[in-house]
């Protein structure tokens, strides 16, 4: 199976609703409204909880079975989705895939299949093949949901909503605030899902700052302001959001000089005091420290990358939440 990735960004903003309009998968950002987007921000701040208290739990999963499918390696997306989910009161199973029967020649649809005659409902899907989560979302039982948990280099919705979440609880209002995001963007969902996210919401002035070979094609991110530059960049800016390098997805000459991309493209402490006074950093995680970000940036009070991991799980209960809800509301109808 292979898909062109704009092709695959479009089909899956379509075959993520049901007849009725609402969401049944969660595939990609694109599409959503201000208004959806807006409403699953709200609910995932109904589940945070601050550091040290008992997490928000409740029943809104019963019944139901949610499998993580982790082609890839994670392991912010995987435990938030399996902690999201048994707080919510479902069943979930956790599939090792490299003992999986994957490994052995099975079909990712088999697979699937498979699952799916074990009552499991709620897909939770990470794979580097481009456009695999709307192909799959065509072929499960209607009763199935799938959630993207990272779509190649092109998608990863809710580390978009979780970004977004993480900004408004230190800037709430998105239509004054400069965000740049800097670094990998060519090879990384996370930018692609924090664009769609962010545009959406209203912010600014959205700034993308990286070397030539790692910006994105023509095109892509439109609105956003590019630069080659990062001094220039980060001037004046209320968020910075740098990116990993995704060594998995370039040929094995790209970025062997990891000191001159520090220098480069590295977020330092003299840099971030070009950005406003109050600006915040963050970063999705796994981090390169002293490659793409300092590490007394990383954990330095401007920091809220550990806010972001807080939030990912408050962001996927509200998604499970909504996805189910919108799965009773169908069966109301029929
Ligand atoms: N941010 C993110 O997707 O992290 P993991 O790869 O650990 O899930």
């Amino acid at each position: 199976m292979s898909t062109d990735a704009p092709a695959a960004a479009s089909a899956s903003s379509t075959i993520q609703r049901d007849s009725t309009g609402r969401l049944r998968h969660l595939i990609t950002l694109e599409g959503l409204s201000r208004e959806e987007l807006t409403a699953l921000l709200d609910l995932a701040q109904f589940y945070v909880r601050a550091p040290g208290d008992f997490p928000a739990r409740d029943k809104s999963l019963a019944g139901h079975t949610v499998a993580n499918l982790f082609f890839e390696p994670s392991t912010r997306t995987r435990v938030s989705f399996e902690l999201a989910a048994q707080r919510l009161g479902a069943d979930v199973v956790n599939l090792d895939m490299t003992s999986s029967s994957r490994a052995k020649g099975e079909s990712v649809l088999d697979t699937i299949y498979t699952l799916q005659a074990m009552h499991a409902d709620i897909l939770v899907m990470r794979d580097a093949e481009p456009g695999l989560p709307a192909y799959v979302a065509r072929h499960v039982a209607p009763h199935v949901c799938i959630l993207n948990a990272g779509e190649a280099h092109l998608s990863h919705p809710t580390q978009g909503l979780l970004d977004a979440l993480t900004i408004r609880q230190h800037k709430p209002d998105f239509t004054q605030l400069r965000v740049l995001i800097a670094g990998d963007i060519a090879h990384s969902r996370v930018a692609r899902s924090a664009w769609q996210a962010l545009t959406t919401l209203g912010v600014a002035e959205l700034r993308i700052a990286a070397p030539d070979d790692l910006m994105p094609a023509a095109g892509e991110f439109a609105g956003a302001v590019r630069y080659d530059d990062l001094d220039r960049a980060i001037e004046d800016v209320d968020v910075v959001m740098t990116l990993r390098i995704q060594r998995e997805r370039m040929g094995a000459a790209r970025i062997q000089d990891e000191r001159g991309y520090h220098q480069a493209f590295g977020i330092t402490a003299a840099r971030m005091r070009r950005a406003r006074p109050d600006a915040i950093v963050m970063h999705p995680g796994p981090m390169n420290r002293d490659v793409e970000i300092a590490g007394e940036v990383a954990d330095s009070p401007q920091s809220v990358i550990q806010q972001q991991v807080t939030n990912g799980v408050a962001v996927r209960m509200a998604v499970l939440a909504t996805i189910v809800r919108n799965v009773h509301a169908r069966r109301q109808l029929q």
